[in-house]
C-alpha cells in the first residue's frame, strides 16, 4: 500500500494540495460547510490514482483544498462507504492520504439515528467514544505495521481538547450539543427494532453507517479526531415507523447551520 500511497500523494502535491493543517469529512448536514471555504484546488475522486473507484453516485466526490476560518483544509466532498461496495481499506484510503499531505488533525460529520431517546432528531452529538459493529478492521491487512502500529490504542480515539472546544462553541452560541457513542453498522439497510433495542443495551446513543472506519485509521496514523452527528431519526424500539428517507435528509439539511458554526469556529480556534 505503501507505494500507491506515495503515488497519490504525489499527484495531489503536483496539483497544489501541501503542507494542510486539518482534515475535514463533509457527511451528510455539513456539505454547505464548502460554502464558506475559499478554494485553491479541487480534484474529482475519479481522477487521483489509487481513489476507490468511483460509482455513478460519486461524480460529485472531490477533494478540495483551500481556507477556511484561516486555515489550510483538506476537505472531502463525500465520503465512500462499505455498503457502497468498498473494502474497509478502501473507505478510509483518503486518510491515508491527508496525513501524508500534512493534515495533525481530522473533523468528522455524519447523520444517525438517535437511540438515546432523551436525544431528538434535528439535534447534534458530539461522539465521546464508538462501537465498531462493522465486523472488520481496516488495519486488519497485510503491512499495516509499515504504516503505523498494527495495534493501535483505542482508549481515547477522541480528543478531549477539540471536544472541549466544540461544548464551549455549543454553549457560546446557544447550540445543543450532547455527547454519547456511535455505534457504527454496514447498512444500507436500517434497522429492526429487535437490533434498536440491543443497541441500547450495548450503550449505543447514537447509530450510523460510517465514521468508525475513518476514526481507527485516524489513530492508526497518531491524527487528533473529532466527530459530530447530526441526529435524523429517532430510534424508538415501541414506536418505530418506516423510514423516510427524504425525512432524513430534511433533518440534517435542517441542523446545517449549527453545524456549520460548530466546525467554522472550532476550526478558528485550532
Ligand atoms: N440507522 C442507521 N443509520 C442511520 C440512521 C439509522 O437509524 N439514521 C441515519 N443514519
Amino acid at each position: 500500500m505503501l507505494n500507491l500511497i506515495t503515488e497519490t500523494t504525489n499527484y495531489l502535491k503536483d496539483k497544489g494540495f501541501e503542507n494542510s493543517e486539518i482534515g475535514i469529512i463533509l457527511g451528510t448536514g455539513l456539505g454547505k460547510l464548502i460554502d464558506e471555504i475559499e478554494i485553491l484546488q479541487e480534484v474529482s475522486y475519479n481522477d487521483i490514482p489509487h481513489f476507490p473507484t468511483a460509482t455513478v453516485e460519486f461524480h460529485k466526490g472531490r477533494l478540495i483544498y483551500g481556507i477556511l476560518a484561516g486555515k489550510k483544509v483538506i476537505v472531502m466532498q463525500g465520503r465512500f462507504h462499505v455498503y457502497e461496495g468498498y473494502s474497509l481499506q478502501e473507505v478510509t484510503y483518503p486518510i491515508r492520504i491527508m496525513e501524508k499531505l500534512g493534515i495533525a488533525a481530522l473533523l468528522v460529520s455524519n447523520a444517525a439515528g438517535a437511540i438515546n431517546l432523551n436525544f431528538k432528531k434535528g439535534e447534534l452529538m458530539l461522539i465521546e467514544d464508538h462501537i465498531n459493529l462493522q465486523g472488520g478492521s481496516p488495519l486488519a491487512f497485510k503491512g499495516v505495521d509499515e504504516l503505523g502500529e498494527r495495534f493501535t490504542d483505542m482508549s481515547a480515539p477522541y480528543d478531549f481538547s477539540i471536544n472541549s472546544k466544540f461544548e464551549s462553541i455549543a454553549k457560546i452560541n446557544d447550540i445543543k450539543l450532547h455527547k454519547g457513542v456511535y455505534a457504527s453498522v454496514v447498512g444500507p439497510q436500517l434497522e429492526t427494532r429487535a437490533e434498536y433495542r440491543m443497541l441500547k443495551i450495548i450503550g449505543a446513543d447514537a447509530v450510523g453507517m460510517s465514521t468508525v472506519p475513518e476514526i481507527i485509521v485516524a489513530n492508526h496514523l497518531n491524527l487528533k479526531v473529532a466527530a459530530v452527528s447530526v441526529l435524523t431519526d429517532e430510534c424508538d424500539p415501541d414506536d418505530l415507523k418506516p423510514v423516510d428517507i427524504g425525512e432524513i435528509i430534511a433533518m440534517a439539511a435542517k441542523a446545517e447551520p449549527e453545524m456549520i458554526v460548530l466546525f467554522k469556529e472550532l476550526i478558528r480556534q485550532l
